[in-house]
């Protein structure tokens, strides 16, 4: 028989399947072709890693399914956002309507976030956020096809306050960079320090993603707080640490953070961050066997150590993983998969975590101390904290 042949008897067939009332189940349709996933994320400029560290982990739990969603072959695609905010929605167009894919994951910046969150919302395309905390993604501009595996920006630092105060540091510098993960970021400190009876006596701030912090460290100097709190990450976070030490800060005023300021950066910053004290949703020490074994393959995987980032990818793949099992690969079932997705509990290397109504992590919180180039565990800062907006009208 020929081919054609063979194709003319598999249409006719289906044809008469079809005028018969035996139309082709659906689940046939899905597994009959690749699922298309993007990666739109940050490969060039300061939060180049962290977009390497993601992309790492959602290949190793997918991988660790076959490399298959729900036996369904993947098709990957990617689009490098640079961590330019103007070129989101172009960027995100490239994936959505060029590209075709049927699952969006990215990305780190907030401020591009809100680009790839009005492509999500306008096209309907599932996307899932591996990192940008910006509050309106499952707040005001909430929507059912969107997803965090990560954080809020504020959720961090709305458990970094009070350790603070109760080391009887009361009076606080705050310095970020001023976009809204620095500024939402701040919003958690400034609720929780002021609650536990600390005072900020000053709010400083450069534009993402300047790193001329010299004029800034020399004010900080004269200002003599009991500590500094800050958000920084990436690259420009390596650099704030060893600058910060330079000026001869670091043993005179405690350098506390949101987690990220040590994350993936412990090798650049070298000695300079030793002792640095973040609040985080999770830490390379936690003395559990899942953490130790995801550590373990990550870095037989990639010949580098995991971090935040690795982690948040990591739980992207594994929350994608659960929902299209329960629909058995067919992800344009889209009512069944959101239900599942919402009520998935994910087995993380950070913990265990729930998805809120509003599609963002339920999480511990640590302190951490970065000793010996590691960030070591202190204790739990926050049990099972939940971003505390109510702007999100979902469920
Ligand atoms: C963000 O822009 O939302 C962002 C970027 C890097 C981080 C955390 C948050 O480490």
């Amino acid at each position: 028989m020929t081919t054609r042949r063979l194709v003319l008897t598999r249409g006719a067939a289906a044809v008469g399947a079809a005028s018969a009332g035996l139309l082709l189940p659906q689940i046939v349709r899905a597994q009959s072709n690749k699922v298309r996933v993007g990666f739109m994320l940050p490969y060039t400029g300061t939060f180049a890693q962290l977009g390497v560290a993601i992309e790492n982990g959602v290949r190793m739990a997918l991988n660790e399914k076959g490399g298959k969603l729900a036996g369904r072959e993947i098709e990957w695609f990617k689009v490098d956002d640079e961590s330019e905010p103007s070129k989101g929605v172009e960027n995100a167009n490239r994936l959505v309507q060029r590209d075709k894919v049927d699952v969006l994951i990215g990305t780190v910046h907030s401020g591009v976030q809100m680009g790839i969150q009005r492509v999500a919302r306008e096209s309907g395309v599932l996307n899932l956020i591996p990192n940008a905390g910006v509050h309106a993604a499952t707040r005001g501009l909430c929507a059912p096809n969107v997803f965090r595996t990560s954080f809020t920006n504020s959720q961090p630092t709305l458990a970094l306050g009070k350790p603070m105060v109760d080391k009887g540091l009361k009076k606080a510098v705050w310095i970020t960079w001023k976009y809204a993960a620095g500024d939402e970021a701040f919003e958690g400190f400034k609720e929780s320090y002021t609650k536990a009876g600390g005072t900020i006596v000053k709010e400083l701030g450069l534009p993402f993603p300047n790193v001329e912090f010299q004029a800034l460290l020399t004010e900080i100097a004269s200002l003599k707080p009991d500590a500094v709190a800050c958000f920084f990450a990436g690259g420009g976070a390596a650099k704030f640490i060893r600058d910060y030490a330079a000026a001869g800060l670091k043993d005179k005023i405690p350098l506390w953070g949101s987690g990220f300021l040590t994350e993936g950066v412990l090798d650049a910053a070298g000695p300079a961050a030793e002792g640095i004290m973040t609040t985080m949703h999770y830490s390379d020490s936690l003395d559990t066997p899942r953490n130790q074994k995801f550590r373990l393959e990550y870095a037989k995987s990639f010949r580098m150590q995991p971090d935040v980032y690795a982690v948040q990818g990591y739980d992207t793949g594994l929350l994608l993983a659960q929902g299209a099992e329960a629909v058995k690969g067919d992800l344009a079932n889209k009512q069944a998969l959101y239900k599942a997705m919402e009520g998935a509990t994910i087995d993380s290397p950070r913990g265990k975590w729930s998805m809120s109504k509003s599609h963002n992590p339920v999480q511990d919180i640590y302190l951490r101390r970065v000793e010996k180039g590691e960030n070591k565990v202190i204790g739990v800062a926050a049990k099972q904290l939940a971003d505390p907006g109510t702007g999100c009208k979902m469920g």
